[in-house]
């Protein structure tokens, strides 16, 4: 897979600089990809992906999956948009079909990924977004190689 050594590292003094940011990522993307967003309440997880799915020609509202769990944006390809805040361990995750859901023709990005860590692909992008105060963020992408519990070897 390309990009396999992808990890970079911004700081965003605003809204719209992360929006530049999420935009350049959107255009690396591949069908398949898996995307892990880490970083505490409010940091700009689902910001990011907002304006991800808009670059990739979603035009509807992206709203917080943190109550459906999943939201799914007709994107091209499309976008599955996890968010695990309120479920408690792998088993709930696995109980919501997350392992097929990720086999589907699509994109996926993740929020609170900590509890699926080995449910994710072999290969897949970790963002770290860290709040530095209400308008700056430290963002940090990469690639990580060697999920070797994965089940899905991509
Ligand atoms: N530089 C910035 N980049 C992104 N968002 C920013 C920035 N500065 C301020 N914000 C604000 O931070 C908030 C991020 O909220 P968002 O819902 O995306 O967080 P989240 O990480 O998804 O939180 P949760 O864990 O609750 O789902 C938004 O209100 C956004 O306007
Ligand atoms: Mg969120």
């Amino acid at each position: 897979m390309a990009h396999d050594s992808y990890s970079q590292e911004f700081t965003s003094a605003s809204e719209k600089e992360t929006t530049q940011i999420a935009k350049d990522f959107a255009d690396i993307l591949q069908m398949g990809d898996v995307v892990a967003l880490k970083g505490e309440l409010g940091s700009g997880k689902t910001f990011f992906v907002k304006k991800v799915a808009e670059e990739l020609g979603f035009d509807g509202y992206v709203s917080s999956p943190t109550f459906t769990i999943l939201n799914i944006y007709e994107a091209s390809p499309y976008l599955y948009h996890f968010d695990f805040y309120r479920l408690k361990n792998i088993e709930e995750i696995e109980k919501i079909g997350f392992p097929d859901l990720l086999m589907e023709d699509g994109i996926f990005f993740i929020e609170w990924p900590e509890k699926a860590e080995e449910l994710l692909h072999e290969k897949y992008f970790e963002i770290r977004i860290d709040i530095v105060n209400g308008t700056h963020r430290k963002i940090s992408i990469k690639k990580i190689t060697g999920n070797e519990d994965a089940l899905c070897r991509n």
